[in-house]
């Protein structure tokens, strides 16, 4: 029977019972991952509309210099956090039937990161009055939030599925 519970002696961390294993996950770090989700939606949730249609991305050009220069930092940040977060080594130990997708999602991490910051230099070695580049640019971050975006879902999909795995849930 899965049961959260407070570790003793004024210990920050927080234990997740579920039976045959045991997540302690530290309180600060849970805030620090909560931040970061909120920071990155927000980051997102100012770059979509702009990057819609090229001429809103040219009249917003400099705030989008801005912006792309904040997501790879914020990025950088998020997945350090993930991978510094356990949930993929209990993944691993706890359901070696998930460790190959664990391996897989951890593994993008690179080639997401390297796509962020490239595009965060692209959009600053483009001149937004070269409507051929910025729709180039336009396309090719497109790409990155939709590869971003599946190895997001991808990455709750696995969280759950562990959970799953741990609760006994048939399909
Ligand atoms: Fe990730």
């Amino acid at each position: 029977m899965r049961q959260l519970e407070t570790a003793s002696q004024g210990s920050t961390a927080t234990r997740i019972n579920t039976g045959t294993r045991r997540l302690a996950v530290n309180a600060a770090f849970l805030k620090d991952i909560k931040d970061d989700n909120q920071d990155l939606k927000a980051l997102l949730d100012q770059i979509l509309p702009i990057t819609r249609h090229p001429q809103t991305a040219t009249n917003h050009w400099p705030e989008l210099i801005t912006l792309l220069g904040d997501l790879r930092d914020q990025l950088a940040l998020h997945f350090s956090l993930e991978e510094a977060y356990g949930y993929f080594d209990d993944a691993i130990v706890s359901a070696p039937q998930l460790s190959i997708t664990a391996e897989v999602l951890r593994g993008e991490h690179a080639g997401l990161f390297a796509e962020a910051r490239d595009l965060a230099d692209l959009v600053t070695e483009i001149c937004s009055d070269r409507p051929e580049l910025v729709n180039d640019f336009l396309h090719r971050f497109e790409g990155f939030r939709r590869a971003f975006e599946i190895h997001e879902e991808s990455e709750l999909k696995l969280i759950l599925d562990s959970l799953d795995d741990d609760l006994g849930v048939c399909d």
